[in-house]
């Protein structure tokens, strides 16, 4: 699994380090969710009738199902503790997408940590190790109003679905040929 961090500063002048990492095969992939599984139950276990652990492994397990042939990686916000504060999953070959579109899988910050810059970090993150990508895409759930007014204020266009219930966004990445 490749690695590479750097150090980042919050809007309150407090440094974090962003990791990054390719996820190569499962035990990659559960070694990882190790470290964000807190962020993850935050906000992937909502009122359910199925018992809360269960749910979480079982969305788990099928997450792994959905990326595995869709070149995941994730980048991991982590505090001097070594307390992962957010993170954002990309998948690189994302099926139904155009070639050159890293899509946004998950974005998640800790409730306690938001606000402060780690979310749009986390986003743009991707122009680091992958600076030949043309496209950001991701959907959000309709409801999900602080998301898409992150995203509009952040430069991506927002488009309707054909699914009511999801906004699709798409940032245009300045290509090779137009960078100065
Ligand atoms: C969406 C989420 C990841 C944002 O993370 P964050 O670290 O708080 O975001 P940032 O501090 O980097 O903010 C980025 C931009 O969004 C805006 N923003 C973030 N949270 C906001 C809020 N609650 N209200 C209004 N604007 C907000 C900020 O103003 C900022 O714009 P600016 O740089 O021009 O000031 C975080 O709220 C979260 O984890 N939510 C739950 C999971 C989720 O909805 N994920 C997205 C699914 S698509």
């Amino acid at each position: 699994m490749d690695k590479l961090s750097w150090v980042e500063q919050d809007k309150n002048g407090r440094d974090y380090t962003i990791e990054f990492h390719r996820i190569s095969d499962e035990a990659g992939f559960w070694a990882l969710v190790a470290q964000i599984r807190s962020i993850y139950s935050e906000i992937f276990i909502s009122s359910s009738d199925e018992e809360p652990v269960m749910l979480c492994e079982n969305k788990l397990k099928r997450l792994w199902d959905d990326i595995r042939d869709c070149k995941p990686m994730i980048f991991i916000a982590k505090n001097a503790e070594n307390k992962a504060l957010g993170y954002a999953l990309f998948l690189c070959e994302a099926p139904e997408y155009y070639e050159e579109t890293a899509v946004l899988e998950q974005l998640a910050v800790a409730s306690e940590f938001r606000e402060l810059g780690i979310g749009k970090k986390l986003i743009f993150s991707i122009l680091k190790v992958m600076p030949d990508m043309g496209y950001i895409a991701l959907h959000t759930h309709i409801s999900n109003y602080i998301a898409q007014d992150m995203y509009e204020r952040l430069g991506f266009q927002r488009f309707e679905s054909e699914d009511s219930e999801i906004v699709d966004f798409v940032y245009k990445i300045k290509f090779k040929n137009e960078r100065t």
